[in-house]
């Protein structure tokens, strides 16, 4: 069972448990189900406004895989990723930077230290 933590400068940090092997439990329903405050607009990966920042704390690879086409786009347009990480996670599976959408980021059976933004 993946254990998320949710951290931000203004809020206490808080930790819940994703349910293991949904394969489409996102960050930001996980979020919403435990009045995490992280902001949203479209869940659809075109918006941008869920931005969190994922830090994996097993000490592996990160078990998500590359970002879908929306993601890359949106993050790619603000400047989180470059052409060059993108082409390198073709090669690798696996996403190509800390940076995601809470929206698309399906989560997997690791803990992951999730940071949104305090505003
Ligand atoms: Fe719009 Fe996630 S809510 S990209």
């Amino acid at each position: 069972m993946a254990k998320v933590t949710f951290k931000s400068a203004l809020h206490q940090d808080k930790s819940s448990y994703a349910v293991a092997g949904s394969h489409k439990q996102t960050i930001l329903q996980l979020a919403r189900e435990n009045h995490i405050p992280i902001d949203f607009g479209c869940e659809n990966g075109e918006c941008g406004t869920c931005l969190v920042k994922v830090t994996t704390l097993d000490q592996t690879r990160p078990m998500g895989g590359p970002l879908n086409p929306r993601e890359t786009a949106v993050l790619k347009e603000m400047g989180k990723i470059s052409q060059s990480q993108i082409d390198q996670m073709l090669v690798d599976d696996i996403p190509p930077s800390p940076w995601r959408l809470a929206c698309q980021m399906i989560l997997r059976d690791e803990d992951v230290l999730v940071e949104y933004p305090s505003e």
